[in-house]
């Protein structure tokens, strides 16, 4: 049997090489993403069809020489494709290939990865604060992140509340869905660390009775999930509010309290817990979504476990850590914390929904 010193030795140095060479490649692929999202240029392409630097830059009201510069990156690395590349660089005409604009452009499609974009480079926006926060042991404030942070968080969670939220999430438990579907007297649900409030509206848009409260710490979130709803035509009965979930005063009564990958973020996860079993009382239900790591370290891990812990050195911890003191969990949340966190909030007992998603696991804790 070898041992566990043997089993996670990395690849040789050559190799190492040629991995970091190509995450650097990968890197300015998904930065050249983040540019051509923000900029409207995926849009302009699946809208308008194939361009010319000029006509690019005409549509999207950015610069020749960029738009140009970056039309080139695209071809070369493979996202977009070029009719004539031979011709003269202003004469190329670069166009969105079949199927792209599901992944670029739609912001309802299960494909959409531009989101993915936007909050990698959301992750490294405070990075001088990082490093300080490694060095001292505090935190680096949500807010820091910025709005690339929060919004490409919103865009990836966003298909996903819209397609299966209401559709296979909330089913899978049927005296929820039951509830929810019931509307006298209507069901009130508790939607915690909603941020930009894409949950809350796609579960009023499915219960056409339900009332939803939002509860999120941070003040832009609410501001722009506010905006969302009443943009959805929700704003009657969805509310969303600035409000630590933790504290003791959260009040109110709730048919069901849910909480999207947000815990692992929370520094004092077991308060706000224990806030989420008063608002349904004894044996309502409250959801949990989070990430599903293994059940113990394991290295090498797989894709899953690499990406939650790339989350987790760069945002999840450092935001965990600004208020002290802290659980400091991590974006790896792995099951038995989950499990120790909600019997340290009073619940009797944790299940788990059995719902398939690749990144997520739904607990279901019944006080
Ligand atoms: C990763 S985002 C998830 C947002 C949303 N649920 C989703 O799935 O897209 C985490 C959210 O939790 C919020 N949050 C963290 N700690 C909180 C607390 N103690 N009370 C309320 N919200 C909190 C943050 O402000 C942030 O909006």
């Amino acid at each position: 049997m070898s041992s566990p010193t043997t089993d996670s030795v990395p690849a040789a140095p050559d190799a190492l090489v040629a991995r970091l060479f190509d995450a650097s490649i990968a890197a300015m692929d998904l930065f050249s993403v983040y540019l051509g999202d923000r900029l409207g240029y995926y849009r302009a392409l699946a809208d308008g069809g194939p361009a010319t630097s000029d006509a690019l830059a005409t549509r999207t009201g950015t610069a020749e020489r960029y738009a140009r510069e970056w039309l080139e990156q695209q071809a070369v690395t493979g996202i977009l494709a070029v009719d004539n590349a031979a011709a003269e660089a202003g004469a190329r005409c670069y166009r969105l290939p079949d199927g792209y604009a599901a992944v670029l452009v739609d912001p309802d499609s299960l494909s959409a990865m531009s989101p993915l974009a936007q909050i990698m480079a959301g992750c490294v926006a405070p990075l001088p604060a990082l490093l300080a926060a490694y060095r001292s042991g505090g935190g680096v404030p949500y807010e820091d992140y910025g709005a690339d942070l929060a919004e490409g968080q919103a865009g990836i969670s966003r298909p996903q509340f819209r397609h299966l939220l209401a559709q296979e999430w909330l089913p899978a438990m049927p005296d929820v869905h039951a509830r929810l579907q019931h509307a006298d007297p209507p069901a009130r649900v508790a939607d915690v660390g909603m941020g930009l409030g894409r949950s809350s509206i796609a579960i009023a848009a499915a219960y056409p009775s339900v009332r939803v409260d939002g509860f999120d710490l941070d003040t832009a979130s609410v501001a722009a999930a506010r905006a969302n709803a009443e943009a959805e035509g929700m704003a009657d009965r969805v509310r969303f509010h600035v409000k630590d979930a933790g504290d003791a005063d959260l009040a109110g009564r709730y048919d069901f309290a849910l909480a999207v990958e947000c815990v692992h973020d929370m520094s004092d996860p077991v308060s706000v817990l224990a806030a989420m079993r008063r608002l349904v009382g004894e044996g309502g239900p409250v959801l949990i979504v989070d990430e599903k790591v293994a059940d113990a370290f394991t290295a090498p891990g797989d894709d899953v476990e690499r990406w939650m812990y790339g989350f987790s050195i760069l945002h999840c911890l450092p935001v965990g850590m600004v208020e002290q003191p802290s659980a400091a969990t991590g974006t790896v949340m792995r099951r038995d914390t989950l499990r120790r966190y909600a019997a340290e909030a009073g619940y009797r007992s944790v299940d788990e929904v059995p719902i398939e998603h690749d990144f997520f696991r739904f607990y279901r804790l019944t006080a």
